[in-house]
């Protein structure tokens, strides 16, 4: 059996160890620590040079992020979220942490991400049916692709809502020359195992200044009062990312723009070696503007695409099948939201975009570990199988 090809797996730059072992030796083996802040720093220097307000806190998840983000924000029972449908349920889990509902958002075709003409239109009949305003926005950028940020938050100054940008798939990409994450109110990056970086398990928020990064740390970490004894005076959580994992976190921000080439490279071979196959069309950066960092490929079959042993499953699930038997590891596209049915009573405003992906679309590897030998493997067994 060839070696199995994964879709996105860790790969380590080698100084993580270091970062680790200082951590052991100086007894940091806490969730605070000489790694927290300088992967904290590593981070600020990455996303914004040495001269600017935005604080990033390092934090246990991009989940925890997303959380703490809203409850800075004060969102609470009863209150709305609008939330991009066409994602993983971390972007919306959250919202129902703090009591709130989420209102599901379709996409638009191009980025595959928040329609902003779709929000803006949802908006006004939230409004108009309740009376009140939603709390927050939260646009995603799947697979790195930045979404229509600029119009998203026009939408959002129009009607004054703050934006949570969940970024956890899009470390180091950029719209329009900037990094995601770092436009709206908040930004959120996760560094689970099979992201761009990884600290094992982790995340940031991205934060607009010192004093806002300084209210989510103090709710990162139990909400606990300056006194000699233990004083609480709002809820708290146990969110802040641990001294080990932030030592590997700042071992892989030695390479992380190397990562970040590897995959745009791999997006190009991908490029290159599907251009001459039909019934198959890469998701790709629609204009210069859009500058994504391809953390998977994705790639949707055209409407008269057939793949061999499709039994009504449709060809997304056969070629899964058929890509299993070569040991080579592909995804369905995120199953939007609104689909979901622990999401079933949330209101969503759709028009068929996300389900038709859904429908047609499929994830290939595009980790470190996957190189010219391995996109060949992967797109001559797709080759083999579509008919
Ligand atoms: C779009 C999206 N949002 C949020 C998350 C949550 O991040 P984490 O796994 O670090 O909690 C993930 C990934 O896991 C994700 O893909």
């Amino acid at each position: 059996m060839a070696e199995r090809i994964l879709l996105c797996l860790c790969h380590m730059s080698g100084r993580e160890m270091d970062f680790i072992k200082e951590a052991f030796a100086d007894n940091w083996v806490v969730p605070l620590g000489p790694n927290v802040t300088g992967f904290e720093k590593d981070l600020e220097k990455f996303f914004f040079g040495s001269d600017n307000e935005h604080r990033i806190v390092a934090l246990s998840s991009g989940t925890a992020a997303i959380h703490l983000a809203l409850v800075a924000l004060g969102v609470g029972q009863g209150d709305e979220v609008m939330v991009q449908s066409f994602t993983f349920s971390a972007s919306a889990n959250p919202v129902t942490y703090v009591g709130a509902t989420p209102v599901f958002v379709d996409s638009e075709p191009e980025t595959w991400n928040m329609d902003p003409e779709l929000l803006d239109r949802a908006i006004a009949e939230r409004i108009e049916k309740r009376g009140k305003k939603p709390k927050a926005i939260i646009p995603v950028y799947l697979y790195g692709m930045p979404a229509k940020i600029d119009e998203i938050l026009a939408v959002a100054e129009k009607w004054g809502i703050p934006v949570v940008e969940d970024s956890a798939e899009a470390f180091g990409s950029k719209y329009n020359g900037k990094y995601c994450g770092t436009f709206g109110r908040f930004g959120i990056e996760s560094f689970n195992g099979n992201k761009m970086i990884t600290t094992s398990g982790g995340g940031a928020l991205i934060c607009p200044d010192e004093t806002v990064a300084k209210l989510v740390t103090n709710y990162a970490t139990q909400s606990r009062e300056p006194a000699p004894w233990y004083q609480h005076e709002r809820v708290g959580f146990n969110y802040r990312l641990s001294n080990i994992c932030a030592g590997i976190g700042r071992g892989q921000m030695t390479v992380a723009d190397e990562h970040l080439r590897h995959h745009r490279h791999v997006q190009q071979l991908y490029r290159e070696l599907f251009a001459d196959i039909p019934g198959i069309e890469l998701h790709d950066n629609p204009s210069e503007k859009f500058d994504s960092n391809f953390w998977l490929c994705a790639i949707t079959f055209s409407p008269e695409a057939k793949v061999k042993g499709d039994d009504g499953c449709g060809c997304p699930e056969a070629m899964r099948r058929a890509m299993e038997k070569e040991n080579i590891e592909t995804r369905h596209l995120w199953k939007p939201m609104h689909l979901q049915p622990f999401f079933s009573k949330s209101p969503a405003y759709v028009n068929g975009v996300s389900e038709d992906l859904f429908s047609r679309g499929l994830c290939l590897p595009a980790g470190p570990w996957v190189g010219e030998k391995e996109v060949e493997r992967i797109v001559d067994t797709i080759k083999r199988n579509i008919c």
